[in-house]
């Protein structure tokens, strides 16, 4: 074993986290389920979600068997919407093309939607005990400053080089103590701020730290300016409804319910008549939002349109009038959560 591999998995076991609601099992599916709700979201922000969503779907065939709306539903509120999709759309390919049995071949389980190198290495160490590596940025981070590697970590040639130096790191055997000791470190002590440099099992050997480089390590991605979008949401209200618009299959919060938007603001009272058949007075805008995603950010102006006559039957599956209350409870992205929040000035937000 190597020194870095021996002395990650005495860390591990001492230091490291063993209470998590995904740890202590083999169950592939648990497992799976919180490495996709783990890619680009911090623990404390799973805990919660994971606990409901396992509650709800306890099982791949349960999973499988749901409507994608309820999975989008359990997921409303974390982002990156597709993560649940394909997770849902994987649990199908599960019952149809391997008899309900999550596969225990390295690449096999990475032909399932939403699995790549570095998940199916997770879910092989963690459920079978595989000798596989991970390399998710937190790895990337450890492994860029433990050996000081220069250049972004994610550019292919950068990549291609960790992924050779992390397979040729992996122990033979303690693959669950090693891969969450990975985790760990990246997560608890090899941060990128303020990095606990002291408390390092690996300190000894650290290059960025002998060279005094931790601050400078990984090299930072190199930045262009994010683009910029605004939006009108039209808030068309009815007494308590309120018009929710299922947005298309993909694409951002594919699937979910959102407000109507447009980006014509001058003709709204035209447009609302064009599009649901409503009569509606304006009224004065809400407070502007703002919603960032990877590539771009978001500049929201909620636009309540209030509705005088009675509105004509509207197309079930793309458009539904719900109370706020009920609309709380459906598979609607953060702001439309913000907004409706902000029609209810006196009630404490509620997940389900
Ligand atoms: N991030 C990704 N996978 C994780 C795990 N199993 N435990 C803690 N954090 C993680």
């Amino acid at each position: 074993m190597t020194d870095f591999s021996k002395r990650l998995i005495t860390w591990q076991k001492l230091h490291g986290r063993h209470d998590l609601p995904w740890q202590n099992t083999s169950d592939p599916y648990a497992i799976w389920v919180s490495e996709i709700m783990l890619q680009q979201t911090q623990v404390t922000a799973v805990v919660g979600y994971y606990q409901k969503f396992m509650q709800r779907f306890p099982d791949i065939a349960a999973l499988a068997n749901a409507t994608q709306d309820e999975v989008l539903q359990h997921w409303s509120g974390l982002g990156y919407y597709s993560r649940a999709r394909n997770l849902h759309n994987a649990a199908q390919t599960i019952m149809d093309e391997h008899h309900g049995e999550f596969p225990t071949d390295f690449v096999t389980i990475q032909t399932l939607s939403g699995i790549g190198r570095s998940t199916a290495a997770a879910i092989a160490s963690f459920a079978f005990n595989q000798v596989q590596t991970i390399l998710d940025g937190n790895v990337k981070r450890v492994l860029a400053r433990h050996f000081a590697i220069e250049g972004w970590p994610s550019t292919p040639k950068i990549e291609k080089q960790l992924w050779t130096l992390a397979e040729s790191l992996l122990p033979k055997t303690e693959m669950v103590a090693y891969t969450q000791g990975l985790m760990d470190l990246g997560a608890t002590l090899c941060t990128r701020s303020k990095p606990q440099c002291a408390r390092c099992p690996l300190a000894d050997s650290c290059m960025a730290l002998t060279q005094g480089r931790v601050q400078q390590l990984p090299t930072p991605k190199p930045r262009k300016t994010t683009p910029e979008r605004n939006t009108t949401m039209l808030i068309l209200r009815q007494g308590d409804s309120i018009l929710l618009e299922k947005r298309p299959p993909s694409g951002i919060w594919g699937g979910l319910w959102s407000f109507p938007e447009t980006d014509d603001t001058q003709n709204l009272v035209h447009l609302a008549k064009q599009r649901f058949g409503v009569d509606v007075e304006t009224e004065a805008p809400l407070a502007k939002l703002s919603h960032a995603f990877t590539h771009f950010k978001l500049h929201i102006n909620p636009q309540p349109l209030m509705v005088v006559s009675k509105h004509t039957q509207l197309n079930e599956s793309a458009n539904v009038w719900l109370n706020i209350e009920d609309a709380m409870c459906a598979a609607i992205p953060t702001p439309v959560r913000k907004i409706l929040l902000s029609l209810l000035p006196n009630q404490a937000p509620s997940l389900f």
